[in-house]
């Protein structure tokens, strides 16, 4: 699994960030989101999918 944040649609509501830890990071500058991986461990996978779910902006996408 792949995921990417479209940085026009991240409003830095966070919950990105509070689902997955381990594989977004939030800018220190203007808050918004940004993968720390391309391609999710399997571990992660349900986490990235929740947060797919949980961002308002529908900003994340995964493939
Ligand atoms: Fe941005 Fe959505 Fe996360 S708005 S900070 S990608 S929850």
């Amino acid at each position: 699994m792949k995921v990417r944040v479209d940085a026009e649609r991240c409003q830095g509501h966070t919950l990105c960030f509070m689902r997955a830890p381990d594989v977004f990071e939030l800018s220190e500058i203007d808050g918004h989101s940004s993968p720390l991986v391309e391609e999710v461990p399997e571990d992660q996978e349900n986490r990235v999918v929740e947060a797919v779910r949980s961002c308002p902006e529908r900003a994340i996408s995964v493939f």
